[in-house]
Order: C-alpha cells, then structure tokens, then sequence
C-alpha cells in the first residue's frame, strides 16, 4: 500500500510545489510507483510538469466531488519524470465551498477517492494549497505523514505552529496515525546567518524530525516550472538537484521495511 505524503504549509512561496515535484520525481527515477496529487487550485505542480488540463479534461476537482467520474479517468501517466499525476486547476477553488456545505464526512473526500487506486503505487505525495481551510484538512485526513517545508527566513517558525495546532487537531477528530513525516529547510543561504539560525530552531524544535538535508536557494529551482520539467531534467548537476536528490533518500531510508516513519 502507498505511503502517503502530504507537503504543507500554510504559508505561501515556501517551496511547496517544488518539494512535491521534486520529491515525486525523485522517487520516480529510483523506480517507485508515484501518484503526484496536485491539490492546489493554482495548478503549479501540474504546470511545472508541463502537463496542461485540457477544456473539460477531469481533474482532481472531479476525482473527489464528482459523481459521475471515477478518480482512475482523472489520473494522467508523464514519460519525464515516470509517474502518475492527479492534476489541478482553478476549478477546485469552488471545493472548499461545495465542501463546506456538506454535513458529514466532508473531510474524508480526497481520502475516500484515494482508497480505490492507491494500491497501484509506492508513494502518494500530495502538494497542498497555501491555506488552513478544508482542502488542507482532506489532505491532512488521508495522508499517512506530512512533510513541512520550511523556508530560511525571520517568522518562519511562527506560521508553523499554527500548523502543528492543525495537525493535532486533524490526528484528533480524524486521522490519529497521522505523522509528522519531516521538517525541511527551503531556501537556505549559507552566507547569511539568518539561515542558519532557522536550522538550528528546527533541529531544537524537531530533533530527528528536522532533514540533515538543506535545500540551497538555487536558481535552477526556480527556473525548472517555466520549462516543464523536474530539476533532474532541467539541471541535473546543479546544486538544486544534489538537495533534492539527498532529500529523496532520507525520506527513503525512513521509510524502509520495518520503519514506520517515526
Ligand atoms: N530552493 C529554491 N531556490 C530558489 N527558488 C526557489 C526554491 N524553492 C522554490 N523556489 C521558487 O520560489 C517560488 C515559491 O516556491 P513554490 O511554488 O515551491 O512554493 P509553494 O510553497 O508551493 O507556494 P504556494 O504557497 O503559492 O503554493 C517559486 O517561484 C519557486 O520556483
Ligand atoms: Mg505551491
């Protein structure tokens, strides 16, 4: 059965999206079978994949609020990186709202949709929306673990407690095997002692939950969306891609047989 990632922040820009892809593509290439679940309205994990939803295309909106559609017709297969992507776009902006108004089970939606395909891969990463509204809270509810993007900067560790409230709310009412799966450093500067002062606020904070890995702040990252591919297509001797590629195999090794993530 797929293990199941949520990357989450409720903070914007925090490299989110690129943690997602890169972390999806990364396991791709080492021969995991990878469903990249775009949940967020803006589409960036989709775009930066270079995957364009097509005028009636279904889309994740579809795979969790529409009847008539079944989550399989919704998934699409890229070549470069080799995985499966649930793509997105704006119109799962009106999910919160149609969710809102359902009575009962309305944070189990993504959750229940997953069930039917996620025996079809290794891991399951879910990019997650900038915002703590329920579209995070059907995220946090069908994730086994979220992995916390965290990028180097003055009031990094303030938006974070929010979400660890969120975090143990969601364990409480609806998912209590939820993990915290990681904290990772985006952004780093290692001239600036700015940032190494955040990494070691999240290793006192985190301990072992806090990635030895750091994700420089790199150019290629940023450039990589715009050309649709993963930063080991893009560049893969930058120093974007040794992070991410590092970062790949922590997550691995804490996943190995035997390990449950703690
Ligand atoms: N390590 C990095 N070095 C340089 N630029 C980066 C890095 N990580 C992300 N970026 C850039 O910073 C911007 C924000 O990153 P990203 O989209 O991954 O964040 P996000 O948390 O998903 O944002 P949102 O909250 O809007 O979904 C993007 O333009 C991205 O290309
Ligand atoms: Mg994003």
């Amino acid at each position: 059965m797929a293990r199941k990632i949520a990357i989450a922040n409720q903070k914007g820009g925090v490299g989110k999206t690129t943690t997602s892809i890169n972390l999806a593509a990364g396991l791709a290439y080492l021969n995991k079978r990878i469903l990249l679940v775009d949940f967020d309205p803006q589409g960036n994990a989709t775009q930066g994949l270079g995957y364009r939803v097509g005028l009636g295309d279904p889309t994740v909106y579809d795979a969790i609020l529409n009847d008539e559609v079944n989550i399989s017709e919704c998934i699409r297969t890229l070549q470069k990186p080799p995985l499966d992507i649930l793509p997105s776009n704006i119109n799962l902006a009106g999910a919160d709202l149609q969710l809102a108004k359902i009575e009962e089970g309305r944070e189990s939606y993504l959750k229940n949709a997953l069930a039917d395909i996620e025996n079809r891969y290794d891991y399951i990463i879910i990019d997650c929306p900038p915002s703590l509204g329920l579209l995070n809270t059907n995220a946090l509810t069908a994730a086994d673990s979220v992995l916390i993007p965290v990028q180097s900067e003055y009031y990094a560790l303030e938006g974070i407690t929010q979400l660890l409230q969120t975090i143990r709310l969601v364990q409480r009412l609806f998912n209590p095997n939820l993990k915290i799966e990681g904290v990772l450093l985006t952004m780093y500067d290692a001239r600036t002692n700015l940032s190494a002062e955040v990494g070691q606020e999240i290793r006192k904070h985190f301990k072992e939950k806090a990635y030895r890995t750091y994700i420089p702040r790199n150019i290629k990252l940023s450039e990589a969306p715009s050309t649709g591919l993963s930063i080991y297509d893009y560049a893969l001797n930058s120093e974007g891609a040794k992070a991410y590629v590092a970062l790949t195999r922590e997550v691995l090794n804490n996943n190995v047989e035997g390990s449950d993530g703690q």
